[in-house]
């Protein structure tokens, strides 16, 4: 049995991605907001998107200074990201509140939050009006993440080393574990899905054979 949802719950249906702490700055003060609606635009040339309410404090850290820094916490962070998307940095010194330390970042004057597993350097490359947010389209300028966190993908072997992931309201996940699909190429070179579980076995099984024997 499927449940109906209305037009407003299917944002929660793509939930999932890490969720960022998004640090600017302005004059010498810095900022810090959650954003769980973020994503990659384009590979060529590097652009990633951050949707932000107009409503933000951070809405006008990014319009005035250009630039940007995404955080990616760890689940170790969990409250306070909570505590940081409650709060608005107009009204109280987030990060000097929340005892975060920070150090500089390569390209950008935001700061960078300690603690944190991965890093990503933007400016502000254009600003699309979408529904009540805005999204805010960044050029990567630098990235950097923890060796024991990231290696061409998220390692996911250890918790304190998993990003968070933000489902809504006070309810965060992190990954289980890494899976690699497979897909088998024919003799003639097409792409095809395995077609049971046993001819997979089998063909591991075969696979394993065959290794040992080159090896011998
Ligand atoms: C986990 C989490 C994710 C959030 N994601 C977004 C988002 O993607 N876009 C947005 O505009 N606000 C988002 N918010 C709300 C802002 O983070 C929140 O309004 C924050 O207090 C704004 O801070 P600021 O006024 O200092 O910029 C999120 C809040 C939480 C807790």
């Amino acid at each position: 049995m499927r449940r109906v949802l209305t037009e407003f719950d299917a944002r929660r249906l793509l939930a999932g991605a890490p969720v960022v702490l998004v640090t600017t700055r302005w004059h010498g003060v810095a900022n810090v907001m959650p954003v769980a609606w973020n994503m990659p635009l384009s590979h060529d040339p590097p652009l990633v998107g951050i949707a932000v309410h107009p409503s933000r404090h951070t809405y006008d850290m990014l319009r005035l200074s250009g630039e940007f820094a995404l955080n990616v916490p760890s689940n170790r962070l969990m409250n306070h990201v909570q505590y940081l998307g409650t709060v608005s940095g107009r009204d109280v010194q987030k990060i000097e509140l929340a005892k975060l330390p920070t150090f500089k970042a390569q390209r950008v004057e935001a700061p960078l939050l300690e603690g944190c597993l991965a890093y990503i350097e933007c400016s502000v490359e254009e600003v699309l009006r979408l529904g009540d947010h805005q999204l805010f389209v960044g050029k990567v300028l630098a990235a950097q993440a923890e060796r024991q966190a990231f290696e061409e993908s998220w390692l996911l072997e250890d918790a304190d080393y998993k990003p968070l992931h933000y489902l809504g309201g006070e309810l965060y996940a992190i990954l289980g574990e890494r899976r690699q699909a497979q897909l088998r190429t024919s003799e003639e070179g097409s792409v095809e899905l395995e077609k049971t579980t046993e001819e997979r076995e089998r063909r591991e099984e075969e696979e394993a054979r065959r290794r040992e024997q080159q090896e011998q």
